[in-house]
């Protein structure tokens, strides 16, 4: 029997951001009049696009219960796990008894506020028919180098290289059995990379340069006058 498709947002909210140097981990940064991690979530619902959103939370966080966005009926507060990839993994097991292996999930950054609807549906429009899935990427700008400390080893052909974003767009099982089977290794750095060691290829999909990970304290300003501009 055939069943609809679903779509899932998964959002990995528990790091703590030791990059900003704040007084709070940096998705509860304020950003123009809400936190980092609201505008991210209100952005997610307004694609209309998802079934439900699972967040997850570090146990010990204080500021999620504040949030008016965290009694919205679509979303689930899944455990913040000690990695980004355990993060994940959690929000996964919060809508197991919902998803279906061949759904489809959407990882996103929390401290990725200036994702746009649009942006959602290219993804998600280019890859529907996949049957691996995929990432939203950049084009790299500059020309990157392979260094050891200071020495540069090597120039990278520019061609190749992306910069991959989120949201990254899997089905629900082979998403899931990827991340537990690559638990602990710390090459895992996004979903696509977890995939790729299993042998399969993701796609790349070409995304706005605006849709930035706020990592330093600069980048505050910088995602607040990329908002102003949308
Ligand atoms: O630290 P970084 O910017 O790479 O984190 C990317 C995302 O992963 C952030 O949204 C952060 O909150 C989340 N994360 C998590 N659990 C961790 C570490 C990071 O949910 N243990």
């Amino acid at each position: 029997m055939t069943h609809s498709i679903k779509f899932w947002a998964v959002v990995p909210a528990a790091g703590v951001g030791k990059r900003m140097n704040a007084d709070r981990p940096k998705q509860y940064l304020e950003l123009a009049d809400k936190t980092v991690l609201e505008h991210t979530l209100l952005r997610l619902l307004q694609a209309d696009i998802f079934t439900a959103v699972a967040v997850a939370i570090s146990e010990e966080d204080p500021y999620w219960s504040e949030l008016t966005v965290a009694s919205h009926e679509k979303i689930i507060r899944a455990k913040g796990g000690k990695e980004r990839p355990d993060s994940v993994l959690s929000g996964l097991h919060a809508i197991s008894d919902q998803a279906a292996d061949d759904d489809w999930v959407l990882v996103h950054d929390a401290a990725r506020p200036c994702i746009t609807t649009a942006d959602i549906h290219h993804l998600i429009n280019a890859l529907v028919d996949d049957e691996v899935g995929g990432i939203l990427a950049v084009a790299s700008a500059d020309t990157l180098k392979n260094v050891n400390a200071n020495n540069i080893l090597g120039t990278l052909d520019r061609t190749h290289i992306w910069r991959a974003l989120t949201p990254q767009m899997f089905r629900y099982h082979s998403l899931k059995t990827a991340l537990e089977s690559t638990v602990g290794n710390p090459a895992i750095t996004d979903e696509a990379s977890a995939l790729e060691l299993q042998g399969l290829q993701p796609k790349i999909v070409e995304g706005r340069p605006d849709n930035i990970k706020i990592t330093r304290p600069e980048d505050l300003a910088l995602a607040q006058f990329f908002m102003t501009q949308q």
